[in-house]
């Protein structure tokens, strides 16, 4: 049997951690696709356009992973477009508690779709997007944490913003 996987998030923006985390998945399964998130909740800093494109560049190298966008209840859309495993990253202990919630819920939702987790390699374990966009907004330099268009991008981002 061929595992079709997707990996969702906001990914406002895709960091580094984020393409570890989908190079390991990428190894793993027959097909991974990188699903993003409109969680207008977070109200992001990145349009679902914008996430969409930058996670596209990031992946580019990667033949069978592909990046698509999603509005829509999580298992729903898992279900619609065939994926039978929603795989998310572990980084410490306290994304456990979040992880944990969110996988039984969505095992409540729909007991046919598994949850698997990975951890990025170490040195991406304390990056998240919250801390890489408040880096870049204050000047530090980012470089080490996002692929160079996502630097690019957010740099645009805040020369337009201040
Ligand atoms: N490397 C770096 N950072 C990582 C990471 C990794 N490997 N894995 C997670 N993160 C960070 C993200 O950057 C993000 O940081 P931030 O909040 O500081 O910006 C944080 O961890 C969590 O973000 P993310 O993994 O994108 O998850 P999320 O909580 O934003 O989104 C969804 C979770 C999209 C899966 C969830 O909201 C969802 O399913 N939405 C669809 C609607 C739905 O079905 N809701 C009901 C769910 S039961």
């Amino acid at each position: 049997m061929s595992v079709f996987a997707i990996y969702p998030g906001t990914f406002d923006p895709i960091t580094n951690g984020h393409a570890d985390l989908i190079e390991r998945g990428a190894r793993m399964f027959d097909r991974l696709i990188v699903s993003v998130a409109a969680n207008p909740n977070k109200q992001p800093l990145f349009s679902l356009e914008e996430r969409v494109e930058l996670a596209n560049e990031v992946v580019a190298h990667l033949p069978h992973v592909e990046v698509r966008g999603f509005d829509i209840l999580l298992v729903n859309y898992a279900k619609n477009i065939g994926a039978h495993v929603i795989l998310r990253g572990l980084r410490a202990v306290s994304d456990f508690e979040f992880e944990f919630q969110l996988a039984s819920m969505n095992r409540r939702l729909d007991s046919e779709i598994e949850s698997i987790f990975l951890t990025p390699a170490e040195q991406y374990a304390f990056i998240s997007s919250s801390l890489v966009r408040e880096v870049a907004k204050l000047g530090g330099d980012i470089a080490p944490f996002v692929h160079p268009r996502v630097g690019a991008a957010l740099a645009t981002k805040f020369m337009l913003h201040n």
